[in-house]
């Protein structure tokens, strides 16, 4: 094939395959027997130099026009498919957002009452205004009693049931926290008032039966300014229990008690309404003003600073609010258990959205 009107042919004929591929892999096939090493095209370009040469330029040339249009059209035609399998695969793929999430394994997963009870609690007081503190489960015998106004010899040590760890030599001996208290410590040691905390986490005693465990949790809270007094302690309390058993009024009881940090010192009850038990008062902490010793303990001058501190169960607050009868399965690593009582990871309590879900 060496004549022009042969070229043309060829240029039809190939045009032609181009826009008869039905699909990119089709196409490819059209490339290469055009334009490959030996393609037709290809292959009159290496027979340009058998010819005589005052033809050579000329068809050459003519060879070259053929190559440059079969090109164009193989990129445009191109184009067209990939354009053409994009839409086949948007509309075999299409993915659906207005279906809900599929969780897969982390739906199986369960937040434990204790945290969610946490977590509602910590909400409710940074709407207060308080943040939170920590301390160690293992705290010095000077943290958890002394500096609270727990001398060595004072009665309330025996109730605490202490798990001590075996002194080391010439060292202090240390122990499992009894209670969240020691937190208070730490705090004013650390920190000038105004001081507003709460303190969640676990606590220690020796001590197991139905409604005991060794281990159990509770929450603290201390304020401590120049005029923080006892009707913003009854107030804190008050809303904090309303927001936290989701009720717009609960009735509470204060009653003369006796911690060796409070003075005065009272026990909080609640009227069971809250929880739908009409005509029954529920213990579920205890407060009191900060007692001056644990404010010089602490090298705050209790005639300029004073406030309050306040300890509850968490635990407790769990079974209340969710009406869980025992406490040991709480901590037994029961799945069923869990999968009972806890709660969706996705349910994070907030005030607006509710605490509970
Ligand atoms: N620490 C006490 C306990 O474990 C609870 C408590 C009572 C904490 C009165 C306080 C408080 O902060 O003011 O029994």
């Amino acid at each position: 094939m060496s004549t022009i009107a042969d070229l043309s042919k060829l240029e039809s004929d190939l045009l032609g395959e181009v826009s008869a591929a039905g699909d990119l892999v089709a196409l490819d096939g059209v490339r290469v027997s055009a334009l490959g090493k030996k393609g037709r095209v290809s292959e009159l370009m290496s027979k340009l130099g058998a010819l005589p040469p005052e033809e050579r330029k000329s068809f050459g040339q003519a060879v070259n026009t053929v190559k440059q249009k079969v090109t164009e059209a193989l990129d445009a035609r191109k184009g067209i498919l990939e354009e053409a399998a994009l839409q086949a695969r948007l509309s075999t793929e299409r993915a659906d957002i207005t279906l809900p999430v599929r969780l897969g394994p982390q739906g199986e997963g369960r937040i434990h009452p204790v945290s969610q009870v946490m977590d509602e609690l910590i909400e409710i007081f940074a709407d207060l205004g308080f943040k939170v503190a920590e301390g160690p489960d293992i705290e010095t015998d000077e943290n958890n009693f002394d500096k609270l106004n727990i001398p060595a010899d004072h009665p309330a040590r025996q109730d605490h049931d202490t798990f001590y760890f075996a002194p080391k030599e010439g060292g202090e001996r240390m122990l499992l926290r009894t209670h969240t208290s020691p937190v208070q410590i730490r705090t004013m040691m650390r920190e000038k008032p105004p001081i507003r905390i709460i303190a969640p986490g676990r606590v220690y005693r020796c001590d197991s039966d139905q409604t005991h465990t060794p281990m159990f949790h509770q929450i603290e809270a201390l304020v401590i300014d120049e005029t923080t007094h006892m009707g913003h302690l009854k107030w804190t309390l008050e809303e904090m229990i309303k927001a936290f058993f989701e009720v717009d009024e609960v009735k509470m009881r204060f009653r003369a008690s006796h911690f060796p940090f409070t003075e005065p010192s009272m026990e909080i009850d609640i009227g069971a309404e809250a929880i739908g038990k009409p005509g029954k008062w529920l213990e579920i902490g205890g407060c009191g003003m900060v007692h001056p010793n644990v404010l010089k303990n602490c090298g705050l001058d209790p005639d300029k600073y004073q406030g309050f501190a306040f300890g509850m169960g968490i635990d407790r607050m769990a079974m209340l609010k969710y009406g869980i009868p025992d406490l040991r399965a709480f901590f037994s690593g029961d799945l069923r258990w869990l999968k009972h009582y806890g709660f969706s990871m996705l349910d994070v309590p907030t005030l607006g959205g509710g605490l509970s879900g």
